[in-house]
C-alpha cells in the first residue's frame, strides 16, 4: 500500500513510520510522498534522507484554502497514495477534501479525544489537571479532531510534568500506536460501524 504523509514540524512520527513500515520490506507499505506546508519542517530532512520524494505546499501561495487542498490532492493522486497520514500536520482541510478522502485520512492526536482537541492539546491537558491522558488515532472528518476513533493508548500525567516532559512520554506511545494502526488499515482489519471502529 502506498501512503502520503503530511507534516508541519519535527517529524518524529514520520521517522518512526520510515523505520517501522517503509524500510521493512516484509510489510508492504511504502511512503510514496511527504508533503509539508512549512519549508523549514525538519520532517522534510528526514524524508529526503530516506530517499522519499518531498513537496512543500504553502497556504499563502493559493487564493483560498480549497485551492490549497486541491494542490495537495493533486500530489496524492500523482503519487497514487491510497491513505493520507497526518503526522503533526497543523492545517485543517475544507469539506470537499475531507469528503473526497472519506475514511482514507488518519490523524494522530496527543490526548484522549474527545478531551482537549485543537492546537494546544498538551498545554490544555496540564492546565485542566487530569491524571491520565494519552494518544488517539482517528479518521479525519469535517470537524476539529472529531472523527471516528480507531485506537487509543493511555499515558499517566505526573505531578512533576511540564509540557515538554508530558509530550515526550505521549510521543513514545504515538510511535508505537501509529505504525500499528497503519498496518491494520493496510491489512483490511479496520471495520467501521457508525462511530465505532472494530479491529478484526
Ligand atoms: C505529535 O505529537 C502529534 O500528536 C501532534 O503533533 C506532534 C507532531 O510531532 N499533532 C497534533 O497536535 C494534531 N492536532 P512530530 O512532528 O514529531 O511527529
Amino acid at each position: 500500500m502506498r501512503i502520503a504523509v503530511l507534516v508541519s514540524g519535527s517529524g518524529t512520527n514520520l521517522q518512526t513510520l520510515i523505520e517501522k513500515l517503509h524500510q521493512d520490506e516484509t510489510i508492504g507499505i511504502e511512503i510514496a510522498v511527504v508533503i509539508s506546508d512549512r519549508q523549514k519542517a525538519y520532517a522534510l530532512t528526514r524524508a529526503k534522507r530516506a530517499g522519499i520524494p518531498t513537496h512543500v505546499v504553502k497556504t499563502r501561495d493559493f487564493e483560498n484554502r480549497v485551492d490549497f487542498d486541491a494542490e495537495i490532492s493533486r500530489l496524492i493522486e500523482h503519487y497514487t497514495a491510497e491513505l493520507v497520514v497526518l503526522a503533526g500536520f497543523m492545517k485543517l482541510f475544507q469539506p470537499p477534501f475531507v469528503r473526497k478522502y472519506k475514511n482514507r485520512i488518519i490523524n494522530v492526536h496527543p490526548t484522549l479525544l474527545p478531551a482537549f482537541p485543537g492546537a494546544h492539546p498538551v498545554a490544555d491537558t496540564l492546565t485542566y489537571g487530569v491524571k491520565f491522558t494519552g494518544v488517539t488515532v482517528h479518521f479525519v472528518d469535517e470537524g476539529v479532531d472529531t472523527g471516528t476513533i480507531i485506537a487509543q493508548s493511555v499515558v499517566p500525567v505526573l505531578d512533576t510534568d511540564d509540557e515538554e516532559s508530558l509530550h515526550n512520554r505521549i510521543q513514545v506511545e504515538e510511535h508505537k500506536l501509529y505504525p500499528q494502526v497503519i498496518k491494520w488499515y493496510a491489512e483490511g482489519k479496520l471495520k467501521i460501524k457508525g462511530r465505532k471502529v472494530i479491529v478484526r
